[in-house]
């Protein structure tokens, strides 16, 4: 039986996927302080938007708070998406040891919206209204800032002759040029800073390349994480049947069956164990998919000839 032109399953895994700098840093400066501290440790907030990396912190003794009056005393950890100034006094103010991991790409767009704001911008921040890191920006312009997730949200307000524009780090860079193509008409005066993080577009390009190329797309990070459900978005939009999942056991076998080329990417809070996790159960289950669909393919390419049995009698 002639096997030639049976297609084998191919895996490909973004060399951008998973853990970005600032996520890792954190990461990192929380689990040392969790083993050398002898007082409590706490994050504001679960410190990344992934709940097994939170449950390996929670193993660490390090607790989540949501709010500055429920400690004492012991050490907070300001998480990589950074706060509002606020945040920080309050926790100067009651004697916490402060561990700022604020990503050094977020503090510089907290940084440019002060600077706008303190030099008579009307600050528009295009980001999520909800999101922690917008949150903590806008606190940097007294809470003066307009967030702009959808173009009618600027629209429907009348806006300064003077107008600055910072983005979330996180943003797509499709939606920052919208806004900015909307306002270069109308605003006499426009300063924009392109503060999207090089690490998302960049893991965000490689994911629509992978897409365009990929039958399949399997996209792993917290279903809370804004930029895990952005580069799910981004494989849909490139053409791929794309999956979202949290962890390996949500792969589903039916899932596989047809398709021949496999893309994987995570989102910058995703543990690089995870997707190891991920990627093994998925080569686990292409083996299975494979010895079916060769055997079923090897019948059809020998018209004529009953084939029947698994690949082992096949070649025998
Ligand atoms: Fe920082 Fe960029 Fe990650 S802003 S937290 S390195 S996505």
């Amino acid at each position: 039986v002639n096997l030639e032109g049976v297609e084998v399953m191919e895996i490909k895994v973004g060399e951008r996927a998973g853990f970005c700098f600032g996520v890792d840093r954190a990461m990192d400066f929380a689990l040392k302080e969790g083993k050398e501290s002898k007082n409590s440790v706490h994050t504001l907030g679960p410190l990344i938007h992934n709940p097994q990396a939170v449950d390996k912190l929670k193993k660490a003794d390090i607790k989540v708070i949501d709010q500055i009056d429920k400690v004492d005393d012991g050490t907070i950890i300001i998480r990589s998406h950074g706060v509002r100034p606020s945040i920080i006094e309050e926790a100067e103010d009651k004697d916490l040891d402060i561990i700022n991991a604020t990503c050094p790409f977020v503090q510089r767009v907290q940084e440019k919206a002060k600077q706008l704001y303190k030099d008579g911008y009307q600050v528009l921040i295009s980001g999520d209204k909800d999101h922690p890191e917008v949150i903590g920006i806008l606190g940097h312009t007294d809470n003066q800032a307009i967030v702009v997730e959808e173009l009618s949200d600027c629209k429907e307000v009348k806006l300064k002759s003077k107008v600055g524009v910072v983005a979330q780090t996180t943003q797509s860079l499709n939606k920052l040029k919208k806004l900015v193509d909307y306002l270069l008409p109308q605003i006499s005066d426009l300063k924009v800073h392109n503060t999207i993080c090089t690490t998302t577009g960049q893991r965000q390009d490689e994911a629509a390349r992978l897409a365009q190329d990929m039958d399949l797309m399997i996209v792993i990070g917290g279903y809370n994480s804004a930029n895990t459900n952005r580069l799910a978005e981004i494989c849909r939009e490139n053409g791929a049947i794309t999956h979202h999942i949290e962890q390996a056991d949500e792969l589903q076998v039916d899932w596989f069956s047809n398709i021949k080329k496999i893309g994987v990417t995570a989102g910058a809070s995703t543990p690089n164990w995870i997707i190891k996790e991920v990627v093994s159960r998925m080569a686990e289950i292409k083996q299975d998919v494979e010895e079916k669909e060769t055997t079923e393919e090897s019948t059809t390419l020998t018209v004529g000839e009953r084939v029947t049995g698994t690949i082992a009698q096949l070649t025998e």
